[in-house]
């Protein structure tokens, strides 16, 4: 049972980020020296992955250019004899790697989003990923989950702890341990009050679903804030399907969010072999 598909919904509004996001998308803002969406899609193809379904909605067309090829600034390159800087362009799209396109005319939910890709996901399992949760681990949570889900062969959301102030930012799951890392879901609930939330275990931006979901997105009224929700569907799977939540190894910044973004920013850079020790020097400058 491999995961070959997965699908990114990048046709949200991003009003968190404005006036950054007003006609730029927010996937496209540039973490260190790459694009939000190139750190999902590595960790997509580092997973084994090789078909990446975007749903793009307007002002998006930077995404498909971003993994087009450019020609000219190729050949530029190619004539100045920059080989190095080639290769960085040349592997943003590897050539076993296929990118597909749908169009997501309304944002009307990540629900709905995942449900735009349905023809070309058929009857197979597949991931999804929310380019604006930006994760880093020694070994990428995709995978982790790729692996996990090749042991239990059934849906597997990522999750993580999150204090319980901000549970009405998240999908919050309750369940069973199972083992070690993983949890057999009994419930699941989108952006609960603390009062009302199940346990503190909030879903990040990583999910290997079997096609099942579709169908109960299909037939889900709309949820919290009047959108067709993703939880919402996985919620209607947990009737007929296990569905098992992961506490993956790493850490998640909330791109999405401008403090999420800044933070995510300063530690890449800290981590990055060229820039970090000069851009460590500059902090410790800072006198801060
Ligand atoms: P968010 O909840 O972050 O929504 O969506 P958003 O519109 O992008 O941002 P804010 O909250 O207004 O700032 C999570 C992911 O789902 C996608 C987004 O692009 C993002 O990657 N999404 C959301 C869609 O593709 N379509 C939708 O209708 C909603």
């Amino acid at each position: 049972m491999k995961i070959n598909k997965a699908i990114f919904p990048v046709a949200g509004l991003g009003t968190r980020f404005l006036p950054a996001t007003k006609a730029q998308p927010k996937e496209m803002l540039p973490v260190v020296d790459k694009p939000l969406i190139q750190y999902a899609v590595e960790e997509a193809y580092a997973a084994g992955v090789r078909e990446m379904i975007f749903v793009t909605g307007r002002h998006k067309r930077p995404i498909e250019d971003h993994f087009d090829m450019t020609f000219e600034l190729e050949v530029a390159l190619e004539q100045a004899g920059k080989q190095e800087l080639l290769d960085v362009v040349r592997s943003v799209k590897p050539d076993d790697m296929e990118c597909i396109y749908v169009r997501q005319a309304q944002a009307l939910g990540l629900g709905h989003a995942v449900l735009c890709a349905q023809r070309l996901i058929g009857n197979e399992p597949f991931a999804v990923l929310l380019a604006d949760d930006l994760m880093v681990g020694d070994t990428p949570v995709l995978k982790q989950m790729v692996e996990q889900f090749q042991e239990w062969r059934t849906s597997i959301l990522a999750v993580q702890e999150v204090p319980a102030e901000h549970t009405q930012r998240y999908g919050i799951v309750a369940g069973t341990p199972v083992s070690d890392r993983m949890i057999d879901v009994s419930r699941i609930v989108e952006k609960p009050a603390p009062e009302d939330a199940p346990s503190r275990l909030g879903v990040a931006g990583r999910y290997i679903l079997t096609p099942g979901v579709l169908f109960e997105i299909a037939n889900q009224p709309r949820g919290v804030g009047g959108e067709i929700q993703l939880t919402d569907g996985i919620a209607g799977l947990l009737r007929r399907e296990k569905v098992f939540a992961f506490r993956y190894e790493g850490k998640r910044y909330d791109c999405g969010s401008k403090e999420g973004f800044l933070q995510a920013n300063v530690e890449l850079a800290l981590a990055h072999p060229q820039l970090g020790p000069g851009f460590r020097e500059f902090l410790a400058g800072l006198n801060i």
